[in-house]
């Protein structure tokens, strides 16, 4: 057995992965898989709990979320990919959380409130309102260290600590008090200046995004208003554009805001710098995509799901005994 500490993490397979992901968290798991020990969770019942009357994608977003992951540098051989349902010690744990867990704390999470308002939930579901209880399962049953996550996912982890902590008070201390880590940005704005990338606010550049898709995307992103000519003298501060420069162009940033600011630069050419940029990061990744067919991504996700499932029932394994439930032994 290895002795590197574990990384877990994962996503709701909702759809396509796009930069804002990659920045806030797939970045930093690519980084850090040779470090750690990774587990990336395909979180189908999470999904689930906002989109239970409509799973017909399911199928079909699992396996573009493990290409996306897999394009992005995730190395099965390193990290172990998995799908949430086919582990179901995950809602066995979630349970034994849940007697203890108090309806309240879970009502007062922001981010559960925010998605309740984007979703237009007014009564919430008991799945729904739980599924941070669920994720604490996620990461304890494989005894997680390490969570890298978007910043939206830091009231999650938070609870995640509090609930394990108690456990180990309670019983024994058998789990891992996890700890988040946020990426380098963890907000990318979107193409439209809203304050968050987001699928379902169509603002999004995608991973699997062609050049020209990239360039189609861009050209029409929000710029700076006041700027009607070429050579009226532009204001980077309120432009999307020159956010996704700072990011994705370091070196020509303060080149390309000093031209702007005296009118040098025009939105057309920087627009297109901005494309080159965006497409070189995301060349090599649509190149990994072609690479692995159907079966491999079957055969990716059986083995992972195998081999996260002996973790899972090894931990369980300790959990009943500590809570005294484990009778016949
Ligand atoms: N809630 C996460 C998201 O929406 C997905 C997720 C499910 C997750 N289980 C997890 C993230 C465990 C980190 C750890 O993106």
């Amino acid at each position: 057995m290895s002795n590197k500490k574990r990384i877990l993490t994962g996503d709701r397979p909702t759809g396509n992965l796009h930069l804002g992901h990659y920045l806030g968290s797939l970045k930093n798991r690519v980084e850090l898989q040779n470090d750690y020990e990774s587990y990336i969770i395909i979180a189908d019942v999470q999904a689930l709990t906002t989109h239970w009357e409509k799973d017909e994608n399911l199928k079909n977003d699992i396996y573009q979320i493990t290409l996306d992951y897999l394009a992005a540098g995730i190395d099965p051989e390193q990290s172990t990919i998995f799908i949430q349902s086919m582990i179901p010690e995950i809602h066995e744990l979630t349970m034994y959380f849940a007697l203890y867990t108090s309806v309240n704390v879970l009502r007062h999470n922001p981010t559960i409130k925010a998605e309740a308002e984007q979703h237009g939930f007014k009564d919430l579901t008991y799945g729904f309102l739980g599924y941070p209880v669920s994720q604490t399962a996620d990461i304890s049953i494989f005894k997680a260290h390490l969570v890298p996550v978007g910043e939206d996912q830091i009231p999650h982890i938070e609870l995640a600590r509090k609930i394990i902590r108690r456990f180990n008070d309670l019983y024994a201390p058998v789990l891992v008090e996890p700890e988040a880590l946020i990426g380098e940005v963890p907000r990318l704005v979107g193409l439209d200046g809203n304050n968050k990338m987001s699928k379902s606010l169509n603002n999004a550049i995608y991973l699997k995004d062609s050049k020209d898709e990239i360039a189609k995307k861009i050209n029409n992103a929000v710029t700076d208003p006041a700027r009607i000519r070429k050579d009226d003298p532009g204001h980077p501060e309120v432009c999307s554009v020159y956010q996704y420069q700072k990011i994705f162009n370091p070196a020509e940033v303060a080149q390309i805001e000093a031209d702007c600011r005296a009118g040098q630069i025009g939105c057309v050419a920087c627009k297109k710098n901005l494309t080159g940029k965006i497409d070189e990061l995301l060349e090599p990744m649509r190149e990994r995509r072609a690479n692995y067919t159907e079966d491999m991504v079957k055969d990716i996700l059986l083995a992972g799901t195998k081999k996260a499932h002996n973790v899972a029932l090894a931990t369980m394994e300790e959990v009943r005994e500590a809570m005294k439930i484990s009778y016949f032994k």
